[in-house]
């Protein structure tokens, strides 16, 4: 008889097929000569995916989304939920390293000329996949409604309202209404964590379907010649697979538990001081808007990234030369170089450009109402532009000058009822008056200094 075990797996295998997908999949693959590092990029980068898919499930299970409750559900997120911190610091980082990955793959596959004939719809899906990981990172960006999340997005939206057509409507559909508010959070959260990772699944599987169609490009020959069978794909190929993903992972989870992700504070949009500078991977383009002022500046933000992606969707298309090989392709290699070069010193310059405006610390969590009113008070009246404070766990907040001789916040220690006086006439030289403000606002001011006071 046999053991009931392996009648079960014979039962599930007869079912499923799942021997001969193996055989066909992996075991009883064969590829082309020269497949080797440069060819796991691809699998790097689905292995992040479901990194993101599983840490984002994860937040999604403790993110509010509404613009009163967002910022301060992912801040007990990462301080009350266990590994918390960590999740989210992975989900961060996993974005970044995912869209470098995609980008290396992408390179691999233009300089070994893998986009040719027969795999014109392998590039197509996969700038689309690109697109898609783009779009993800840009709607996920808005959502811990914090300062950057919010200058940042406006960035974002402005640069896509200068379309010469529907660019207005465009913004207005991104908003989804006449400012960045309550509407765009939830339509910003529906795309990230529905629409985009549908399109990305959609799009992976044809991406997927293609390359197994039509195998891995057979490193240097000329479109049509038949590769010389080279590794077999399991296990050899596939260990490296494993061990390129897990160095990613491994890279992904070390800045995840050492640095956590950042969190500036809750998002002020009155705030007219704030400098915003988008995510690393738009500093760029960023950048590039900095050549066309004024009435350029669709230029910029338009027509030349617009053009240039539909230069790379076409590229199969137009690039008849059947060569592979670089020293074959000297113009493609030389427009190549010349992308690589433009697109990294762009962004280069863009992270010299560091933002002038002084950070502060967030609310204090679970604060009153009127302690959140004296906090936003402080804030939008600027006494943090001379005023630093100091937490209890040492970080700085406010304008740090060295000829400074305003006090901390930290060590004050006058009572609110006090402070209603103190600040309608500081009789000071340098402390301003706010007598403008109302009692009940100064009251307010002295309640959240009185909370974030050192004890
Ligand atoms: C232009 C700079 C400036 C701004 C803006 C400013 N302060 Fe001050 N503040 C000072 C200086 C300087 C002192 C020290 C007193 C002095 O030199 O006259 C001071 C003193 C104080 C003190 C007394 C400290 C103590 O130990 O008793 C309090 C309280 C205070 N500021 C609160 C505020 C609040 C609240 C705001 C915002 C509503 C604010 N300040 C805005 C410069 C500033």
């Amino acid at each position: 008889m046999p053991h009931p075990l392996r009648a079960f797996r014979a039962f599930v295998d007869d079912r499923l097929g799942l021997p001969e997908l193996r055989a066909k999949l992996m075991t009883g693959k064969i590829l082309p000569k020269g497949t080797s590092w440069p060819q796991t990029l691809g699998y790097a980068a689905l292995t992040l995916f479901v990194l993101q898919m599983l840490t984002g499930l994860g937040l999604a299970f403790h993110y509010s989304p509404s613009t009163a409750t967002a910022y301060d559900s992912i801040r007990v997120f990462e301080r009350s939920i266990p590994y918390g911190k960590i999740t989210r610091g992975l989900h961060h980082y996993g974005a970044s390293a995912m869209l470098i990955l995609l980008f290396l793959h992408a390179l691999r596959v233009f300089f070994q000329g893998a986009y040719k004939k027969p795999r014109e719809l392998t590039w197509l899906f996969g700038l689309a996949l690109f697109g898609c990981v783009i779009g993800l990172g840009f709607t996920g960006y808005l959502l811990p409604w914090d300062q950057k999340a919010y200058f940042a997005t406006k960035v974002g939206v402005n640069m896509a309202s200068q379309a010469p057509i529907g660019g207005h409507e465009i913004q207005q559909a991104l908003y989804g209404g006449p400012d960045l508010g309550p509407n765009t959070l939830g339509r910003f959260y529906v795309l990230h964590i529905l629409v985009l990772p549908l399109a990305l699944l959609g799009l992976l599987a044809l991406h997927l379907f293609q390359v197994q169609r039509h195998g891995i490009t057979p490193p240097g020959l000329p479109v049509g010649a038949r590769g010389e069978p080279g590794p077999r794909y399991h296990p050899t190929h596939t260990l490296k697979e494993a061990l390129v993903a897990l160095l990613v992972v491994g890279v992904v989870a070390y800045l995840a538990i050492q640095h956590g992700a950042p969190l500036e504070a809750e998002a002020d949009p009155a705030d007219l001081a704030y400098d915003p500078r988008p995510e690393w991977y738009f500093l760029g383009l960023f950048q590039l808007l900095k050549f066309f002022p004024g009435s350029l500046e669709s230029l910029g933000a338009f027509w030349l990234p617009n053009l240039f992606l539909v230069a790379l969707a076409l590229l199969p298309f137009y690039d008849r030369n059947p060569e592979r090989k670089l020293k074959k392709r000297p113009l493609a290699l030389g427009l190549g170089l010349l992308f690589l070069v433009s697109i990294v010193s762009l962004t280069w310059l863009g992270a010299q450009d560091k933002p002038r405006h002084y950070r502060t610390p967030p609310h204090p969590l679970g604060a009153s109402p009127e302690v959140k009113r004296g906090y936003l008070l402080v804030r939008r009246e600027g006494c943090f532009s001379c005023h630093t404070y100091t937490d209890d766990r040492g970080e700085v907040y406010g304008e740090t000058k060295e000829e400074d001789d305003a006090p901390d916040m930290a060590d004050f220690d006058k009572t609110p009822q006090e402070m209603v006086d103190f600040l309608n006439d500081p009789e000071s030289d340098i402390m301003p008056n706010f007598d403008h403000l109302k009692p009940e606002e100064r009251l307010a001011i002295g309640r959240y200094l009185e909370v974030i006071r050192a004890k």
